[in-house]
């Protein structure tokens, strides 16, 4: 029998709950399509900076390259948000995507049929097929550039430095290009050209790397227009590729249209097969432990997983139709509507289960 070994990462906040049910999907799948989970829980976020002191445990990173792929729930809250910078539980996360090169982040957003009322914009602007891909720079720019603090003529001053090589444009350009050519070969380059370096660099390599990829039509836009464009007319966008920063600010705009982030799934990639998946959404500390978190986005992050690292189609393909039927009976809380059943995170991944 086929088997997959993982490293589990439930993190802060309702991250245990919604990785709970993740996982009895997968062992459900692996039961129908013939494979078997191997599970190991690692420690990451403010989980471990309670436990060991540090966000990001050595032998999670030790773990996690050892494994198949990393499958993370959610960190952070504001239990630890007044901890120096370093020792953040976010510091955890951007410590393992640049320990494990994981360069490339995927992140879908795109409207449910089901949940359409969802959406804060217009029907008549979403039609019914919203799918824009964000492939976003995870492990560069301003997040891992030179940065400092200082004094300077009596007042404090910081910086943080926004730098990219033509290497690292072109290994993020080359997965969003591929993507494209999987999907509707339509492939926006996102950047601030008309005022940064960075940027300009940025387009001139997209554009050189486009001859290698005929068949998709590629255009640039300003970040500020591309934010526009977003709530003006998002269906015009297919594959969206941008910097590290600027994938961050979108990603949570696009997820918004969709009007449900407790949907959304990501992978971060880096060469080859190797990744890490998780939600969108954060840990909700709010709502931790009442057992009411949608732990959907969890469960759809697993299906990329089985899609991109552990060559599993069929059982990823599964579980987004078992999703898509759930959302037709059982709601929980944050997407629940007049008519449908008012369900709990367990059973949510109950109803998936059944669906499967
Ligand atoms: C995200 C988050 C992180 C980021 C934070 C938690 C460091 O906002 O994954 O989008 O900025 O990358
Ligand atoms: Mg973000």
């Amino acid at each position: 029998m086929r088997e997959h070994k993982i490293v589990v990462l439930k993190g802060d906040g309702i991250g245990p709950e919604i990785v709970e049910e993740a996982l009895r999907v997968l062992d459900a799948a692996g039961e129908k399509f013939g494979f078997q989970m191997r599970y190991d829980d690692r420690l990451m976020g403010g989980a471990a900076i309670d436990a060991v002191g540090v966000p990001l445990p050595e032998e999670t990173v030790t773990a996690c390259k050892a494994a198949d792929c990393v499958f993370l729930g959610a960190v952070g809250g504001p239990k630890w948000d007044t901890q120096p910078g370093p020792n953040r539980p976010e510091a955890g996360l951007l410590g393992i995507r640049g320990a494990l090169g994981l360069y490339a982040n995927l992140r879908p957003a795109k409207i449910f049929a089901p949940l359409k009322s969802a959406s804060p914009i217009k029907d008549s602007i979403i039609g019914d097929s919203m799918d824009v891909l964000i492939v976003r720079e995870l492990t560069g720019g301003i997040y891992f550039g030179e940065r400092g603090t200082g004094e300077e003529n009596g007042e404090s001053y910081a910086y943080d430095t926004e730098k990219y090589t033509v290497s690292e444009i072109r290994r993020i350009a080359k997965v969003a290009f591929e993507m494209a050519m999987k999907r509707n070969k339509k492939l926006t380059s996102v950047d601030k050209a008309n005022v940064l370096d960075s940027s300009r660099l940025w387009r001139k390599t997209v554009i050189e790397m486009s001859k290698d990829y005929p068949e998709v039509e590629l255009s640039h836009m300003y970040v500020d227009n591309c934010a526009m464009q977003l709530v003006r007319n998002p269906k015009q966008f297919d594959v969206i590729v941008t910097s590290n920063i600027f994938g961050d600010i979108l990603s949570d705009e696009a997820s918004m249209i969709s009007g449900s982030i407790g949907m959304l799934a990501s992978a971060s990639l880096s060469d080859g097969s190797f990744g890490l998946y998780e939600p969108i959404h954060g840990s909700a500390p709010d709502i931790a432990g009442q057992g009411v978190a949608n732990p959907l986005a969890t469960i759809l992050s697993a299906a990329m997983m089985l899609k991109y690292s552990l060559d599993e189609p069929e059982a990823a393909a599964a579980i987004e139709s078992a999703v898509n039927a759930a959302l037709e009976t059982v709601r929980t809380p944050d997407i629940y509507e007049e008519g449908l059943k008012k369900v709990s995170t367990r059973e949510m991944g109950d109803a998936v289960i059944a669906n499967l």
